[in-house]
């Protein structure tokens, strides 16, 4: 037989095979022992020198392309059978996986939606340390030792020279000692109470802190940027009212209120039949504690305001126990 005929031939036949077995038994029909090929280059020897040396060339040629249509021929029958039997485990009517996005837990959705306001307002965003001492805490705020004004904002003590901060205040001293007047900032973050675990207290819980100091900073700024902010928050048509309060930080102090979003302020169990809703600590900031600082208290006057995230949460999205945002069973916390 002459080689080309052999090479088609060849090439032909390992096309059409079907399976590893007959891809064998093909490899000996050609290369093994007595294999055509094999015959072939074997009877070279015996051929004039000029017929050998081109006969030969195209039979190595031949048999090279051979084995490498063999060994493509042997990869795609074995990935043909790594799947067929992967095949018979994969169910391909099942529906596509999606993966799983998740969100904002609740609560810093809010926050940051409070944050977002102030800075909207011209408010800088500034955070503090959660482990604080006495003097930032309570003293540098003006909280006389031993005054039942400190219970009123208790803390957990670490030990004799460290607490966890029981309000986000600390942070109004922190940024005033180091910067000096204008100062309009917003502290997020975590606060700590000795508080029981019930349906309006939790032991950690977020505030978000307001401070504004510079020449003549009067009450009706602090009253007309609250009232903006709480209808930002709550809605156009919200209420607010504000009442004489005491903290040592303030004065004069003010608590702050908005009709309740429940029964727009006609009186329901969500404001134990007042009407209305308090949401915010604020005043003028105390002349003792811009001089706590180095301010000069004739010069500079201020605000401050604080509020507590989970309760604004719970305002807005009539939530009547502040433990569904610790539990963070998925269903809840899906519906945001
Ligand atoms: N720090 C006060 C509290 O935790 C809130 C407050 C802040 C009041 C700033 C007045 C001014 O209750």
């Amino acid at each position: 037989m002459d080689i080309e005929a052999l090479k088609q031939e060849s090439e032909q036949e390992i096309k059409g095979v079907k399976s590893l077995e007959e891809l064998e038994a093909v490899r000996i029909k050609y290369l093994g022992r007595k294999g055509l090929l094999t015959n072939f280059l074997k009877e070279l020897a015996g051929l004039a020198e000029e017929k050998r040396r081109t006969q030969g060339k195209l039979a190595n040629t031949a048999k090279q392309l051979f084995n490498e249509l063999l060994e493509q021929k042997k990869t795609e029958l074995n990935q043909q059978k790594e799947m067929n039997e992967a095949g018979s485990q994969v169910d391909l009517t099942l529906p596509g996986r999606k993966s799983w996005l998740g969100h904002k837990h609740p609560i810093t959705q809010v926050l940051d939606e409070i944050v977002e306001i102030f800075v909207g307002m011209g408010f800088e965003e500034k955070l503090g340390p959660e482990i604080e001492t006495e003097w930032y805490n309570y003293a540098a705020l003006n909280f006389p030792e031993d005054h039942p004004a400190r219970d009123q904002i208790a803390c957990f003590y670490l030990d004799d020279k460290y607490l966890l901060r029981s309000h986000t205040s600390p942070v109004q001293i922190r940024v005033m000692e180091k910067q000096k007047p204008p100062v309009r900032i917003i502290a997020p973050g975590r606060v700590f109470r000795p508080d029981a675990f019930d349906a309006s207290h939790a032991p950690v819980f977020h505030q978000v802190e307001g401070l504004y100091v510079d020449e003549n900073v009067s009450l009706a700024e602090l009253k007309g940027t609250l009232e903006m902010f709480c209808r930002k928050m709550f809605g156009e048509n919200v209420k607010v009212r504000f009442t004489p309060s005491y903290f040592p930080f303030t004065e004069p102090s003010a608590d702050i209120a908005i009709s309740c979003v429940i029964c727009d302020g006609a009186g329901c169990k969500t404001c134990k039949n007042t009407g209305w809703l308090e949401i915010l600590g604020s005043g003028m900031v105390h002349p003792a504690v811009l001089e706590n600082v180095g301010y000069d208290s004739e010069k500079y006057s201020g605000y401050a305001f604080g509020m507590g995230v989970e309760r604004v949460a719970m305002v807005k999205y009539r939530i009547d126990d502040i433990r569904l945002f610790y539990e963070n069973d998925i269903r809840f916390i899906q519906q945001f």
